[in-house]
């Protein structure tokens, strides 16, 4: 049987450990860290929280700890509501929103890692150029060809708006574009449920007038056709989101073309 190891420079190290003195409810926290400038392996911390002196989500505790205990942890967050996506990480096994993860739902220690099978820049913090570049080579905006009413604006009827249902809510936290096995094995030429999910939102919305020029564009074997419909994407999403269907819609819209 064939055996994968990570490369010995990108092993996981034990790493510090932070008590939390005379805490009675303590909860421990172990953090990925790795600093491109150390010229170290990456480690794992491991932080002691006193529940009783921090918030309910695992964002509140990522901010206690960088603000209490060790300023160098480094992680992305902005709303802490669920909105902006930014914090998305890998807690306990699943990819999700720190902020939108309770505490007590992770039994034992609290594992956080970095979002899978992205570069890292810094501890939690992934790169993200590659999804980004492949989110506007989507053009996530209307395009449209006849004038603009000169009365008013483009209107939908309530029928055409809900096709957008399940769709413009996205937050493009990319939790689903890293859990999908066919984007960390193809991710160069498989665009990936975060990005084809935007693409069906302005495939499906009645107002767009480039819908041929779209699907042309994705009817291709890697960029849409590597998804095999594993379903990763949506059970990971933490806006309850479905992927996996905007990509079938997808490959409807290019099937109806074909009759
Ligand atoms: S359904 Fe498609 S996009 Fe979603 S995880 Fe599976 S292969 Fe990836
Ligand atoms: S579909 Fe869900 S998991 Fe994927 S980017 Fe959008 S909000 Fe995040
Ligand atoms: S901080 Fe904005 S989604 Fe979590």
């Amino acid at each position: 049987m064939v055996e994968f190891a990570l490369p010995p420079n990108s092993r996981v190290q034990p790493g510090k450990v932070f008590k939390a003195a005379g805490a009675k409810n303590v909860k421990v926290f172990k953090i990925y860290r790795y600093d491109p400038d150390a010229n170290a392996n990456p480690r794992l911390d491991s932080y002691e929280i006193d529940l009783d002196n921090c918030g309910p989500m695992v964002l509140d505790a990522l901010l206690k700890i960088k603000n209490e205990i060790d300023s160098t942890l480094t992680f992305r967050r902005s709303c802490r509501e669920g909105i902006c996506g930014s914090c998305a990480m890998n807690i306990d096994g699943t990819n999700t929103l720190a902020c939108l993860k309770p505490i007590e739902d992770i039994k034992g220690e609290a594992a956080i890692y970095p979002l899978p099978h992205m570069p890292v820049v810094k501890d939690l913090i992934p790169d993200l150029t590659l999804p980004y570049a492949q989110l506007a080579s989507i053009k996530p905006w209307m395009q449209t060809q006849s004038p603009t009413p000169p009365d008013g604006e483009r209107l939908q009827s309530p029928e055409e708006r809900e096709k957008l249902d399940g769709l413009w809510e996205c937050i493009l936290c990319f939790c689903c574009q890293t859990s999908c096995p066919s984007y960390w094995w193809n991710g160069d030429r498989y665009l990936g449920p975060s990005v084809l999910l935007q693409a069906a939102r302005w495939i499906l919305d009645s107002r767009d007038e480039m819908t041929g020029e779209r699907l042309d564009d994705l009817d291709d074997p890697f960029k849409l056709y590597r998804c095999h419909t594993i379903m990763n994407c949506t059970k990971t999403c933490p806006k309850g989101l479905n992927p996996a269907k905007a990509i079938g819609a997808i490959k409807d819209k290019i099937a109806e073309r074909r009759i």
